[in-house]
């Protein structure tokens, strides 16, 4: 533990308890950030831990020590613990923004060089170079605080602390230093920040303190801190966006439950590919039930031509209708294919039923019904064959229709016409011998696979 706290408790001359018995313990090398409202104590708490103030009673203690409050062990403390204020006014005093961020080299004692050398890597950095002769105080409030942020960095300090780092910073700018506070904490700086911006702490912290009247109420993981509700607004904060965003997600269920993202990519990562479906509700459907749709095809279908569909009912609308989610299962393809028995061949038969893979076998007209019975073809329809076939196929059965010359054009023609007029995709086709005949008929109208 780099810098810890032990029941801490602070007040000012006027009696204004601003800490109250907090105990803290930060690791080397973390992203932490303190949260709370405005005089919950964030600011003192800071004050205290890099030895501007003294607590009353209770201990800070750094790398394992307790902080010796002479004037050589503050200088000590405070080269390896550095700040920046919420009030820049209260950092910047030098009379050139170039001599503000050279003063702490200075006090360390650095060369000359080393001091131009850190001093104009701070001011490329911080984007200040073309305000480095200026008087801190004739700047911008995000100016000065990119020069305090700056002055502090060039000392190299191993945490950094930082009150409200954000604050009067520009988007841009606020994404500048963040990505700085980043860079330095890869390079294994500890980073200390308060901040009242939910969304900040809850994405970019490994820790997160939660402060409300001078005590510490909570801490941990931003998952855990941020999941408290009740917690978080009695501290006059707000839950992170994101997070609500997802929680409205969820109870929709457009995402799992019980995740935590943190930032948009993460969200959509957890986004459920949406299968929904408005569709009629009987008074017996109930949310959480299931309603069988039944064989979906045409426009409805996704992922084939046919698909046997199961749905969960997620609402229930006022209007008799509700919204399912879709269970897809695809079906093999319906087809129809027409044999003309007159060039009847057993051999090829057999092979067809095979090849094609089909199901249903329906007889029309004597000959072919005579020659089914004498050579042991399982027939399992023999009247209204094309209207059952049709049926059969577009609930995924693969069919064939035996008849004999004098009925393959009707047959054929029949089947284009439905096709044609119902825009259902069916394959259609005529096999063996007899094909050719059968496949002109009734072809130009026709529509066919
Ligand atoms: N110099 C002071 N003298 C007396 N009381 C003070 C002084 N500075 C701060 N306080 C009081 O101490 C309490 C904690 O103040 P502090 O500045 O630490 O809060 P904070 O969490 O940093 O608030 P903010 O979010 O507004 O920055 C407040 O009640 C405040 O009024
Ligand atoms: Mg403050």
């Amino acid at each position: 533990m780099i810098l810890e706290t032990k029941n801490l408790e602070f007040s000012y001359p006027d009696g204004t308890k601003a800490i109250d018995d907090i105990s803290i313990t930060i690791p080397e090398g973390k992203k932490v950030s303190f949260v709370g409202k405005n005089g919950s104590g964030k600011s003192t708490l800071f004050l205290l831990l890099n030895g501007t103030l003294k607590p009353k009673s209770g201990k800070v203690l750094f790398g394992g020590k307790e902080v010796n409050y002479s004037a050589s062990g503050l200088r000590e403390l405070r080269k390896k613990v550095g700040i920046v204020f919420q009030n820049s006014d209260d950092q910047l005093f030098a009379p050139t923004v170039y001599q503000d961020i050279a003063f702490g080299p200075l006090n360390l004692g650095y060369s000359k060089e080393e001091i131009e050398r850190v001093v104009n890597q701070m001011l490329d950095h911080f984007g200040l170079q073309s305000l480095k002769d200026k008087p801190p105080h004739h700047l911008s409030g995000g100016q000065k605080k990119r020069v305090a942020i700056a002055g502090v960095l060039a000392m190299d300090p191993d945490i950094i602390i930082l009150d409200e780092p954000l604050s009067n910073l520009d988007p841009v700018g606020a994404d500048e230093i963040l990505d700085i506070l980043n860079e330095l904490n890869g390079l294994g700086k500890t980073i200390i920040i308060s901040t009242h911006d939910v969304d900040l702490a809850y994405q970019w912290s490994d820790y997160v303190y939660l402060l409300s009247s001078s005590k510490l109420i909570n801490e941990g993981t931003p998952g855990f801190v941020f999941s408290n509700d009740e917690e978080v607004r009695n501290s006059a904060l707000k839950s992170p966006f994101i997070l609500d965003v997802y929680r409205e997600l969820e109870k929709r269920w457009l995402a799992p439950g019980n995740a935590q993202p943190k930032d948009i990519p993460e969200l959509v990562q957890l986004l459920r590919s949406i299968d929904l479906m408005r569709v009629e509700a009987g008074p017996e459907i109930e949310v959480g039930g299931c309603v069988n749709l039944g064989v979906l095809f045409g426009e409805f279908a996704k992922d084939g031509l046919y698909e046997a569909v199961n749905s969960r009912v997620l609402f229930k609308n006022d209007d008799g209708t509700a919204v399912v989610e879709l269970n897809r299962r695809v079906l093999k393809p319906g087809a129809i294919y027409v044999y003309d028995m007159d060039s009847f061949d057993k051999d090829e038969f057999d092979k067809i039923i095979e090849e094609y893979d089909i199901d249903h076998i329906g007889a029309m007209g004597k000959k072919s019904k005579d020659i089914a019975e004498n050579e042991g073809i399982n027939v399992v329809c023999n009247s209204g064959v094309i209207d059952k076939s049709i049926l059969n196929a577009i609930t995924g059965s693969r069919c064939l229709i035996i008849t004999s010359k004098g009925m393959v054009s009707h047959t054929a023609k029949r089947i284009r016409e439905y096709i044609r007029n119902s825009g259902i995709r069916l394959v259609f086709g005529p096999v063996g011998k007899g094909a050719t005949e059968i496949d002109s008929a009734g072809k130009e109208e026709g529509k066919e696979e």
